[in-house]
């Protein structure tokens, strides 16, 4: 059975398909038979990353695929060890199916209350919708400072919800690696490589714990 990691955000643009990528090429990377499902198919910006990928030669290669609904996607994960499915912009009904197929759901958020507090509201509704709380969990993205993390932080913990080890500052050679089909922890900075696998080994953990 495949562990289901869903990424979902109440805004567009907060890392999604970013932290999505970069599970997908980790998890491949330590052998792990792996599917990120781009569920926008307005978009569709993860299998036109793939596209870039395949053309820069980088390994590991995985697999990434267009659907339409997170059920669809669920069909084709017999094989697999890990299924990820990157959420469309916004929140939606696509939303609650991704929650109720992931073994593990990730909202990125910025550090702002103006990102956090809608962010906040979206779990909600999915606790409410009967989502388990402790499958719920934040990851701080495009932070600015370690202050501004330990305040969004301690503002999502006050909600009443757990927020990942580690954060995704904002910087320019994320986005530049993802112009060149690569992932978060392969941009040409080792520094920055580090924090974004901080992050995302913290997500193995809580799919492993
Ligand atoms: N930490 C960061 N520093 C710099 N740029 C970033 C960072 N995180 C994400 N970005 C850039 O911000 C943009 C939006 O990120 P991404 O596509 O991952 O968000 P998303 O939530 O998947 O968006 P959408 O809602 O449209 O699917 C991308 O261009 C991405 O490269
Ligand atoms: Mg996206």
């Amino acid at each position: 059975m495949a562990q289901i990691v869903g990424f979902i955000s109440q805004k567009g643009g907060v890392g999604k398909s970013t932290l999505a990528r970069g599970l997908s090429r980790e998890a491949a990377k330590g052998g792990l038979n792996v599917k990120l499902a781009d569920l926008d198919t307005q978009q569709g910006t993860s299998v036109d990353w793939y596209r870039r990928r395949l053309d820069s030669g980088a390994l590991p290669v995985f697999s990434v695929e267009s659907f339409k609904t997170a059920s669809q996607a669920l069909r084709s994960a017999d094989q697999l060890d890990m299924l990820l499915l990157d959420g469309p912009a916004r929140a939606s009904s696509a939303t609650l199916e991704i929650a109720q197929a992931a073994t593990l759901v990730v909202q990125p958020s910025g550090a702002s209350v103006d990102d956090l507090r809608p962010a906040i509201l979206v779990f909600h509704e999915l606790v409410k919708a009967g989502i388990p709380k402790d499958r719920l969990c934040f990851a701080l993205c495009r932070i600015g400072t370690d202050a501004e993390e330990a305040d969004s932080r301690s503002y999502i913990e006050q909600a009443g919800y757990m927020t990942l080890q580690g954060s995704l500052p904002e910087r320019p050679s994320y986005r530049q690696a993802s112009n060149a089909g690569l992932s978060i922890t392969e941009t040409r900075y080792p520094q920055l490589n580090l924090r974004a696998d901080t992050l995302i080994q913290s997500m193995v953990d809580k799919l492993n714990g």
